[in-house]
């Protein structure tokens, strides 16, 4: 969930680039980001989000039953940019946004936006609102981070493995027991014949055992399917902070040329009819 990031990270985007989302989705989908080539300063503006994925899908959920996926993003701004506040989003983004809560990161960050978990058939497509900065100290072309998921983690914050992954050997050898329970868990026995030592280990519900009873496995073996179907991914798009003030010089400049060039073409008409004046025949 977002959240795991926003309470184990100060800062989602770690130095080498990757968002700190794939640390526990273990797996990787693509992700896609729309935006407006340039947008001016004070300006409410639509990032358009795509978190693709084949919706009939159905996961294991964390009793081991199985259900729908469910989606969440992180959107990685420059500074100044945030989320527009609900007064200034105008009609036709607002109806495009729908329902979407959006949160900042975090009191200090409030240029990296976090949504989800949502559910994952109504927004595999969802649309940001944003505003950008009124005042910015530089207008350049800025970079945008975008990480999106679809499906549960792997990894809880604690270190602990999910069920919606796959679980090894922890030695080499062969399975003396396995015993389910109830809910699905199971308990497998693992000997190794060479050293005589016996380890136990817990497989929740959810991931298929691949072993039974007398099969010998090696260390870090794996002995059940990876049920996960779904996974994290990040791109970048980027956009320009366009100074209004430029737009108009420019505007300025090219409507001056446009009349400089008119003024010479009438210059050379009436030159030739001196030139025609100045002929004796
Ligand atoms: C579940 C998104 C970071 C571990 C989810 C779900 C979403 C999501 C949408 C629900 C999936 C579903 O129910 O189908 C994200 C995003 C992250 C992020 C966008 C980054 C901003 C993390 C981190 C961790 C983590 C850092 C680990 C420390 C998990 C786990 C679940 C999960 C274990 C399954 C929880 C359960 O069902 O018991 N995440 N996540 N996530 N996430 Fe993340």
């Amino acid at each position: 969930y977002p959240i795991f990031a926003q309470q184990g990270y100060e800062n989602p985007r770690e130095a080498n680039g990757r968002i700190v989302c794939a640390n526990c989705h273990l797996a990787q989908k693509p992700v896609d980001i729309e935006l407006p080539q340039a947008v001016f300063p004070d300006t409410v503006f639509e990032a358009d989000i795509h978190v693709p994925y084949d919706v009939s899908l159905k996961q294991v959920l964390g009793n081991g039953k199985k259900g729908g996926l469910n989606v969440g993003a992180v959107l990685i701004l420059p500074e100044g940019f945030e989320v527009a506040p609900k007064d200034r989003i105008p009609e036709e983004i607002s109806a495009k946004v729908g329902k979407l809560f959006f949160q900042p990161y975090s009191a200090e960050k409030k240029n990296i936006i976090v949504v989800g978990p949502l559910p994952g058939k109504k927004y595999t497509d969802m649309v940001f609102p944003i505003l950008s900065p009124q005042n910015p100290k530089n207008f350049l072309k800025y970079p945008v981070y975008l990480g999106g998921n679809r499906g549960r983690g792997q990894v809880y914050p604690s270190g602990e493995k999910s069920n919606n992954t796959v679980y090894n050997s922890p030695i080499a050898g062969k399975i003396t027991a396995i015993d389910t329970d109830a809910e699905g868990k199971s308990l497998i026995s693992i000997l190794n014949n060479e050293s005589g030592e016996t380890k136990n280990t817990t497989v929740p519900p959810g991931p298929t055992l691949l072993v039974k009873v007398g099969d010998t496995v090696t260390n870090d073996q794996p002995i059940t399917n990876n049920p996960n179907v779904g996974g994290f991914g990040q791109t970048e798009g980027e956009i320009v902070l366009q100074n209004p003030l430029r737009v108009i010089g420019l505007i300025v400049f090219l409507f001056t040329i446009c009349l400089a060039q008119i003024f010479l073409v009438l210059k050379k008409k009436q030159f030739e009819k001196v030139q025609l004046a100045d002929m004796n025949f």
